[in-house]
């Protein structure tokens, strides 16, 4: 399958967050706890460079926890921040504004030793599409905060939600463009749902899913399906068809309607909290 999928403007994307990246002292980067490092552009540690770095594993809530976890030690063993959070209800959310703090505390010292009291840390969300940037600019800013203007210094039309005393954020997210080079990253991101079914085969996704929960979460899809998970690909998929009588005329399997089935049942947690892949 060749997933070929760019948000427009990428190179106008790029260059606005280089400007914008200019103004802030720390870069708040959200991937999918499912998928952190195909849900990563890594162009961002080039553009970011110098500046403060907090990963928030978002919707964690849909990732296996303990992979969630090895996560958190393998990007902070990169030199990350990292916080699992779940932007959808708040939760883990409280600790933002005191990491980025600590993220910051070297820009705070030396702000003191030149003399500067109190100077906001500015801060700047990015990621891919649907990772969840708005939904955590709202959760995080809430309505109790206050957009503040222009200011002298501040490109023009640029927004700053006042977070409190310490921190103002940008207020439009940086938009990410994934990576596409290595088709399993796009597979990955098409199951998890960032990127649109309607140009996807969902059967051939279906079938990559199908045999990675086989081996990595063995029994997941015979307790939904109440099947034998001996096989793999087709013959898993055609199991699952039988299973929930998805039939054709001729009592053929409709191994595209198992798909969307099985493709749904990952997305809404019915086959559990699974993640996609394992830090190395
Ligand atoms: P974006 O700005 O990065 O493009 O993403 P956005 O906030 O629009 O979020 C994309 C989808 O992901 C939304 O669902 C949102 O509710 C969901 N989401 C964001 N963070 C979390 C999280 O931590 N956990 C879970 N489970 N979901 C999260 P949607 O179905 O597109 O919209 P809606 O039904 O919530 O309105």
């Amino acid at each position: 399958m060749n997933i070929q999928w760019y948000p427009g403007h990428m190179t106008k994307a790029r260059r606005m967050m280089q400007e914008d990246i200019k103004l802030i002292d720390i870069v708040i980067e959200l991937v999918d706890a499912r998928l952190p490092l195909a849900s990563k552009n890594p162009d961002i540690d080039e553009l970011a460079k110098g500046k403060a770095r907090l990963i928030l594993l978002n919707k964690a809530d849909m990732a296996d926890m303990k992979y969630t976890k090895l996560w958190e030690d393998y990007f902070k063993n990169q030199g990350f921040f990292v916080l699992q959070i779940n932007a959808r209800t708040g939760a883990g959310m409280k600790a933002v504004t005191g990491v980025i703090n600590e993220a910051c505390k070297e820009k705070i010292e030396r702000d003191r030793k030149r003399g500067i009291k109190n100077r906001p840390i500015r801060a700047m969300i990015v990621g891919i599409p649907n990772v969840g940037k708005s939904t955590f600019i709202n959760s995080y800013a809430g309505k109790a905060c206050t957009k503040t203007g222009n200011k002298p210094g501040v490109t023009k039309g640029k927004q700053w939600i006042k977070l409190n005393r310490n921190v103002e954020l940008l207020d439009t997210p940086g938009i990410l463009w994934p990576k596409f080079e290595d088709q399993t990253v796009g597979i990955k991101l098409a199951i998890s749902g960032s990127i649109k079914d309607d140009i996807l085969n969902i059967t051939e996704l279906a079938l990559k899913l199908a045999d990675y929960l086989r081996v990595n979460y063995p029994g997941a899809m015979a307790a939904r399906y109440q099947i034998e998970e001996k096989e793999d690909g087709v013959a898993l998929l055609s199991d699952i068809a039988i299973a929930k009588c998805c039939l054709v005329k001729g009592g053929q399997p409709d191994l595209d309607k198992a798909a969307a089935m099985l493709i749904d049942d990952f997305r809404s947690l019915r086959l559990g909290r699974i993640t996609l892949e394992q830090p190395e």
